[in-house]
């Protein structure tokens, strides 16, 4: 049992540890993002704002260690001094998972308090800032929410809601380090950004405190009642938020009141800081305990769901068990799609109805194969798990990549504010012709990820590990979505890509996927050994009686699965060879009669002229 000092020291600890990462994002949004650039250079008030980001993660830095401590003292339930001991510390933090995570946060703060004053582009300061990012999430995957009946969403919601929190208050805080000149452009951009987070945290609260407080009992405990005190702060913070909506909206008549804003911002921050206290007083405390909770139920442990019943068409077509994370990041695709969409028909362009219907039928694959039915049987059974992998590997990144999403943001994303600024456009398309995106898109990379990770997964120990944790899943669900993805973006893709291969290059390396996915399904179809580790085994699922015959059947799945839709693409890819041949065929001809119109000798002639004079310098030299 724990002593209430080591509780309170934990709590406090952990809450200058959460303070320090959130102004950590702040400072990094503040000086990559919202204020202006140099066509991606940081203007002298940017480098100011990456000072003050190497204090914020200092004071991080040094609450992370301090937690690394605390987390121990807990867990062995020994006093703070004698966890102080090399091997003890050691072997928590490169042994076990959450000392793995909270080493990663340490060492991630230390790096940012270092680099961060040194940087002087947008491009290092954003990749910063998304570090920063995952360095918050990650020992949140071993939080308590981990211990909750349906992990995906307890944990998924709590890691949208510190990431949401840190861009609000993390932005809040930030600004309040701005002079006037400087919040003139930074402020309308964050506001936009602080509206999407507001309406995240509250989701996600709200989510996070259903799967803690979903029986009425649960009501009367202090859990709840700080919860309930959460719920109306926040409730003060979304009205300061709508006075500074409505202020802001005065910018354009210039009649924006700053005074007002510096002052509803320090009390918005101040309430943000109380409520911050709260959310980790939460966090360190257990929710109560419903009567369920009591009993041990091996799916919910491994699993992180209770076992569903024998597979059915309707229990397919209707169970859903929301993937809260996955969840997210569908969100934030369909709104920027949307958003996009709007952006076009305001300005009086259209959008094909083709590709929205495209777009949101890969959407409805990947949350089927993540939230939906073929994402819960895919936890219980390696059959099903193979049909999830191939609808996320093979199916919805062709439905996405038709959609041509990057077309419609090279269409819709906003310019720079200043003539100097390159923009959030501007950024996306330096990124498109970076040399790592050019690495990217090489067909032979996009190959080896797409088909060569199956082999790396699955004739590895890799699999089970992934299976086991929710990190795991999670991490192994997106590598089938962007690897495939980036396969069919290279192969079949109809938005620009600065390397785009010539056809018959995707031809062959649509044959090479093929037989190397071929070759790969026929080794799983007559594989003798299990593949998971033991993964299933432990789940001791009901309706599936043969872990070996439903492994190989998982593998004949692979084999159908994967082949149609390969298949598909070089059809796809022959009717667009065939296509752009004749569109070529047709421009060279427009060209000739264009030339010939004025009189000129057109290209083919021009070639045909080179041609000759080099065949008569040969001539002669002979
Ligand atoms: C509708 C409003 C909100 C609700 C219902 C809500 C609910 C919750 C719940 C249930 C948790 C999980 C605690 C646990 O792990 O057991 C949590 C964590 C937390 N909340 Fe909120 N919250 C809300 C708004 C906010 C706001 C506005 C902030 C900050 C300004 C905030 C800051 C936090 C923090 C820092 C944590 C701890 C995260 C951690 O585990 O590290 N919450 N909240």
């Amino acid at each position: 049992m724990s002593s209430p000092l080591l509780d309170s020291l934990t709590t406090a600890s952990k809450f200058f540890g959460i303070t320090g990462s959130v102004f950590t994002v702040g400072t990094l949004l503040a000086s990559g993002f919202l204020m202006e650039d140099d066509k991606g250079l940081l203007k002298p008030s940017g480098k100011r704002i990456g000072k003050i980001a190497r204090w914020s993660a200092a004071s991080w830095a040094a609450a992370a260690g301090f937690n690394i401590l605390l987390t121990l003292a807990n867990i062995l339930d020994l006093p703070l001094r004698q966890v102080l001991d090399f091997q003890t510390l050691k072997s928590f933090v490169t042994q076990i998972t959450l000392g793995q995570y909270m080493l990663f946060q340490l060492l991630v703060a230390i790096a940012i308090s270092f680099l961060a004053p040194k940087l002087n582009r947008t491009g290092p300061i954003t990749f910063l800032l998304l570090l920063t990012l995952l360095a918050i999430a990650l020992p949140l995957f071993q939080s308590h929410s981990a211990s909750d009946g349906s992990h995906a969403l307890a944990v998924g919601s709590l890691i949208i809601h510190v990431l949401a929190i840190s861009f609000w208050v993390g932005g809040i805080f930030a600004l309040a380090l701005l002079d006037e000149n400087e919040k003139v452009l930074a402020v309308p951009r964050f506001s936009q950004l602080a509206l999407w987070a507001a309406i995240a945290v509250v989701i996600s609260g709200a989510t996070n405190s259903w799967t803690r407080l979903n029986f009425l009992s649960a009501w009367h405990s202090a859990y709840a009642y700080v919860v309930i005190a959460k719920i109306l702060l926040t409730l003060g913070l979304l009205y300061i938020g709508y006075q500074h909506r409505r202020n802001i909206s005065l910018r354009l008549q210039s009649q924006m009141n700053w005074a007002k804003f510096a002052q509803l911002a320090s009390i918005e921050l101040s309430i943000m800081i109380i409520v911050l206290a709260l959310g980790t007083w939460l966090s360190s405390n257990r929710p109560p305990l419903s009567i369920k909770d009591g009993k041990f139920d091996v799916a919910i442990s491994v699993a992180g769901l209770p076992m569903p019943a024998t597979p059915s068409l309707s229990r397919i077509f209707l169970l859903y068990n929301p993937d809260a994370l996955f969840i997210g990041i569908l969100v934030v695709a369909v709104a920027l799609y949307i958003k996009g969409v709007a952006v076009l028909r305001k300005r009086g362009d259209s959008w094909p109805l083709s590709r929205k219907v495209s777009f949101f039928v890969g959407i409805v694959f990947i949350d089927w194969a993540t939230s939906g039915g073929f994402g819960i049987y895919a936890h219980f059974a390696f059959s099903y798990h193979m049909i999830a992998h191939m609808i996320l590997g093979m199916i919805a990144p062709i439905f996405i990549i038709l959609s041509a999403p990057i077309t419609l943001a090279l269409r819709t994303l906003p310019q720079g504010r200043t003539p100097e600024e390159r923009g959030v456009r501007g950024t996306f398309i330096a990124g498109l012709h970076s040399p790592l995106a050019r690495f990217w898109v090489n067909p032979v990379v996009a190959l080896l990820i797409f088909d060569g990770s199956l082999f790396v997964l699955y004739l590895t120990s890799l699999f089970g590990g992934m299976m086991q944790s929710q990190i795991g899943h999670f991490a192994m669900n997106l590598h089938f979505l962007l690897a495939g993805l980036l396969f069919f973006h290279v192969i079949i893709g109809v938005d620009p890509n600065p390397g785009k291969a010539p056809h018959l290059v995707r031809i062959v390396i649509l044959f090479a996927a093929m037989s190397i996915h071929a070759f790969f399904s026929v080794a799983l179809m007559s594989s003798t050994t299990l593949i998971d580790h033991g993964y299933f085994a432990q789940l001791q699922t009901p309706w599936v009686n043969d872990l070996l015959s439903d492994q190989r059947l998982g593998g004949s799945i692979g084999w159908a699965m994967g082949e149609i839709p390969i298949l598909l693409a070089l059809v796809a890819t022959f009717i667009l060879w065939v296509r752009d041949d004749a569109h070529e065929a047709k421009r060279i001809d427009r060209n000739t009669e264009r030339m010939a119109a004025m009189g000129l000798p057109d290209e083919l002639a021009n070639y045909n002229t080179y041609l000759e004079n080099l065949a008569q310098k040969d001539r002669k030299n002979e």
